[in-house]
C-alpha cells in the first residue's frame, strides 16, 4: 500500500495545489526559476497539504480558499529543506542534487527566502487572525528547532527532553499547524480544531522519530538521501540517547571517538553497531508507537467522517514507513 492510496479522493485537490505552486514560481529570475522548478518536480509526499485538507473536511470545505494555505504550507516546508541542506551540508535529497549542490549556498539561501516570501503572500489573502498566528508561530518554532539542533550538536550530556523539544519544534509544530489551519479556514468548532492540532502534534513527533530511526536502519537507495549521517554530524537522536543512558562507558567512548573530529569509517561502524545492540532502535520504536497511540486517541473526539479514517490510516502508515 502506498501513502497516496490512502487519500485518493484528495488527488484532484492536491493536483490543484501543485498547479498553483507551479504558477506561483513562473515569473522569476532564470536561476531561481530553475532551482524552484527542480524543487517542485522532485515532488514529495505533500503530507502537510494533505493534513490541512483533511482538517478542513470537518467544516466548510472550500478548495478555492484552502489551496492558498496548501501552497503556503508546502512552500514553507520546501524552503526549510533548502535551507536545512545548507546547514547540514547535504548534497542529495529525494534522489536528486540539492539546490546547494547544484548551484551553491547563496542560491539556496535565496531560493528558500523566495519561497518563504511566496508563502507569506498566500497567507496575506486571509483575514482570520488565527491563520496568521498559526503560520508565523510554526515558522519561528522551526527556526528555534534548527538553532537548538546546532547548539546541542555533539553535546553528549544532553537529556532526552532536549531531543523531544527539538523535534517538536523542527517537525511537529508545522504538521500540527497544517491540521489546525485547514480546520480554521473551514470554520471547524474550536474543540475540534484543538483535537486536530493535538493529532498533528503526535503524528509529527512520530514522523521525526521514524526519520531518526531510518537514519540507522535504512539505505541511501531507499531514502533518496544519505543514511547514517546523523551521528557523524553530531545530531544526537533517540537511539543514541538510549544507548548512552544504558551504558556510561559507551557515552565515554562516543565522547572520545569525536574528541579529535570525525571518527574513521571503521570506528563509526563500530559505534553504530553498539547503538543497534543497545536496544536503542527498539526503544525509539516503542516511543514512536506511544505517540501514534495518542494520535489515534485524539481522533476519537472528532465526528466519524471519512476524513477521520484517512487521518488514522496516514498515522498508521507513518509509523511503518520505510522512506
Ligand atoms: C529537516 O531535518 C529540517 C527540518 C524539519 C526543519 C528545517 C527548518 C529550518 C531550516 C528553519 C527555517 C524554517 C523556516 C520556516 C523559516 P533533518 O535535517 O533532520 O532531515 P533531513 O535528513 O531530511 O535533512
Ligand atoms: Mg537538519
Ligand atoms: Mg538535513
Amino acid at each position: 500500500m502506498k501513502l497516496t492510496d490512502l487519500y485518493m479522493y484528495l488527488r484532484g485537490d492536491i493536483h490543484r495545489i501543485e498547479t498553483e505552486m507551479g504558477g506561483a514560481v513562473s515569473e522569476v529570475s532564470p536561476v531561481l526559476e530553475e532551482a524552484t522548478l527542480q524543487l517542485l518536480e522532485a515532488g514529495g509526499k505533500r503530507i502537510r497539504p494533505v493534513f490541512m485538507l483533511l482538517g478542513a473536511k470537518f467544516g466548510n470545505y472550500d478548495i478555492q480558499k484552502l489551496k492558498h494555505i496548501g501552497v503556503a504550507l508546502e512552500f514553507i516546508h520546501m524552503a526549510s529543506l533548502v535551507h536545512d541542506d545548507v546547514i547540514d551540508d547535504s548534497n542529495l535529497r529525494r534522489g536528486k542534487d540539492t539546490v546547494k549542490a547544484k548551484w551553491d549556498n547563496r542560491v539556496a539561501m535565496h531560493a528558500g527566502d523566495y519561497l518563504f516570501g511566496k508563502a507569506i503572500s498566500r497567507v496575506a489573502l486571509f483575514e482570520e487572525q488565527g491563520i496568521h498566528e498559526t503560520m508565523s508561530r510554526s515558522m519561528h518554532e522551526m527556526v528555534l528547532g534548527e538553532i537548538e539542533q546546532i547548539r546541542f550538536k555533539y553535546a553528549w550530556d544532553q537529556n532526552v527532553r532536549t531531543y523531544f523539544r527539538r523535534i517538536k519544534r523542527k517537525t511537529a509544530v508545522l504538521i500540527a499547524g497544517s491540521c489546525n489551519l485547514g480546520a480554521q479556514a473551514a470554520g471547524v468548532p474550536r474543540s475540534e480544531q484543538r483535537s486536530l492540532a493535538f493529532f498533528g502534534h503526535q503524528v509529527g513527533m512520530a514522523y521525526q522519530i521514524t526519520d531518526d530511526i531510518l537514519d540507522f536502519t535504512s539505505s541511501e537507495e531507499k531514502l533518496g538521501k544519505p543514511a547514517g549521517g546523523d551521528l557523524l554530524q553530531g545530531n544526537i537522536t533517540l537511539p543514541v540517547l538510549f544507548a548512552m543512558e544504558q551504558s556510561p562507558s559507551f557515552k565515554k567512548e562516543l565522547r572520545q571517538a569525536f574528541a579529535d573530529g570525525a571518527p574513521s569509517k571503521g570506528k563509526m561502524d563500530e559505534l553504530l553497531e553498539k547503538i543497534k545492540a543497545s536496544g536503542g532502535i527498539d526503544y525509539a520504536r516503542e516511543i514512536n508507537a506511544r505517540y501514534l497511540q495518542k494520535a489515534y486517541q485524539s481522533l476519537e473526539a472528532l465526528p466519524d467522517i471519512p476524513a477521520r479514517r484517512s487521518l488514522y490510516d496516514i498515522a498508521a502508515y507513518i509509523g511503518t514507513r520505510e522512506h
